[in-house]
This record gives structure tokens, sequence and C-alpha cells, in this order.
């Protein structure tokens, strides 16, 4: 391979990005005519990139997401996956899921859980062990491993379904408003968390979010979604760095992203303030 060539690993997907979505549409038909959920989007995430979409309810976030997960399919435009089909990634297992209610199994144990994954993938019970013991550990769960659902707050059960989004290695992360029904103190810690999480795995992170500055404290770049049609406004580069520490929530640069999100985000509210 020549100098300059992107490097490409023994399944020949490295070097693509993780997400890439081009002129994607989706249309529902519904009993009072079509929804047009989401219209001419492109978007790519690289490789390691943690991306955010954010907007107001109705603008389409989940939709893309579920696109992007396989989960439903796109009327109109393409879409790839570590340069494959959505279809075959989500065979592969290239992507990892979480959603705003952790989804646990009530009668499985927080390793119980964690492990579930691998078992789906026939991995052997000592290697499954390790791999639980060590997932428990990057969510900070260790001393909780025998626990149930029941028995953790909602914070913690968004762990578990972190690292059970995590079990299998995935190159990415799909989070549809995963902390959205956690209290204030509980989603900044887990944001932190996230933010170091991703960093040592190296996933990229497709994260859906109401939030401001969760957005801005997670992300290298913030798309900027508008309803109806559901589409993508603007791109905002945070540009704050790798190290997403505590103190990062009250540095300047920090509020002038804030500030550039709420401001792409302002034309839609001056929308909806109009429909009324
Ligand atoms: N299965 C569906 N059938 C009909 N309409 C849908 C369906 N899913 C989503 N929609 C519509 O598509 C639009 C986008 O929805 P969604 O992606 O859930 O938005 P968001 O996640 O940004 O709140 C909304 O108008 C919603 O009502
Ligand atoms: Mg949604």
């Amino acid at each position: 391979m020549s100098a300059g060539q992107p490097q490409a690993s023994h399944d020949g997907t490295a070097a693509a990005a993780a997400v890439r979505v081009a002129e994607v549409g989706k249309v529902f038909p519904t009993k009072s005519g079509e929804v047009v959920a989401l219209t001419g989007v492109d978007l790519e995430v690289a490789a390691g990139e943690f991306v955010s979409l954010i907007g107001p309810s109705g603008c389409g976030k989940s939709t893309l997401l579920r696109l992007i997960a396989d989960l439903d399919e796109a009327s109109s435009g393409a879409l790839e996956i570590f340069g494959k089909p959505a279809r075959r990634a989500r065979l592969d297992q290239d992507y990892g899921i979480a959603f705003q209610q952790a989804g646990l199994l009530p009668w499985r144990t927080v390793a119980a859980n964690i492990s579930l994954p691998l078992e789906l993938n026939g991995i052997g019970k000592t290697a499954r062990a390790a791999r639980v013991a060590e997932l428990a550990e990057l969510v900070g769960l260790t001393e909780f491993i025998g626990h149930y659902p029941d028995q953790l707050s909602g914070g913690m059960q968004q762990r578990v379904a972190i690292a059970r989004a995590l079990a299998t290695s995935p190159r990415l992360l799909l989070m549809d408003e995963p902390f959205g029904a956690l209290d204030e103190m509980t989603r900044e810690h887990l944001q932190s968390e996230l933010s170091r999480i991703a960093a040592e795995t190296g996933a990229a992170v497709v994260f859906v979010t109401h939030s401001i500055p969760e957005a801005v404290f997670l992300s290298d770049r913030v798309v900027v979604m508008s309803p109806r049609p559901g589409r993508i406004t603007e791109v905002i580069e945070t540009a704050l760095g790798a190290s997403r520490g505590e103190e990062l929530r009250e540095a300047p640069e920090y509020y002038e992203r804030v500030t550039a999100v709420r401001e792409a985000l302002h034309g839609t509210r001056l929308e909806r303030a109009n429909e009324r």
C-alpha cells in the first residue's frame, strides 16, 4: 500500500466513515396523509467521532437514528455504516444501541444483563466473565455486579445498558436520549463517564438529545435539526478538544458553543411560536 492511502484493516473497512447518510428521506404514510419525517439528510460521522443530533420533538432525530440502526428503512437516499449497507452492519453487530429506557431484563443480575450480547455471540463462559468484569469496571459498577435491576438507581441502570451496548466492542454506539429520564446531577456525571468511555474505546457515537449543554459537552459536532419537514439546518463544530473534564462546564468556550447551538435552534423556536 502506498503512502497516503487509507489503511484498510482485515475486513477492509477501517478507513470508511462510521456513518454515511446521503440525501436520505423518510416518509410515513398515516391516515391523515403523509408525514415527511426526514428530507435531504446528508451526514457523515468519522470513525471515533462523537456527533449529537439535537432539535425540537418531531424533527426526526429518532427516525434518523433508527435508519442508521436498520430498525426502519429509508424512503429515499443511501446509508452506509463502515462502508456497508445498514442491514449488513446490523448483522455484523457493528454498533451497540442504548435508549432512554435502559431495557434491562429484571430477572437477570447486572453481570448477566451485560453478558447477554456475549452469550448470543457464543462467547465461552470464562471469556464472558472476564469481559463482564472489564465492562463493569469501565462503567463503575464492579460492586453491583450481583445486583438485580430493581436494586439499582436509574443512573446505574443506564450504566448497565451502556456496558451491555459496549459488550462486543462495537466501533459505533447509537444512543437515543439515554440520559433523558435522569436527574440533572446524575446526568452530568454520566455525561462525563460517557465522554471518557468513548475516548477510551475509540468508538464513534451518534447521540440524540434535547439538551443543548449535554450536546455541547459531549460532541465533536452538534447537528441541529428542524421539523416539518425534518431536516438538518446547521452543523456546529465544538472544537473543545478531547478532554471533557468537569472544568469544561465553566469554560468560556463551552458557553460560546452553547450559545451558538441555542442560536441555531432559535429559528426553529420562532417558527413554532408563530404557529401558535
Ligand atoms: N412509525 C411512525 N408512523 C408515523 N409517523 C411517525 C412514525 N415515527 C415517527 N413519525 C413522525 O415522524 C416525525 C419525526 O419523528 P421522530 O423521529 O420520532 O422525532 P424526534 O425523535 O426528533 O422527536 C414526527 O412527526 C413523528 O410523528
Ligand atoms: Mg425521539
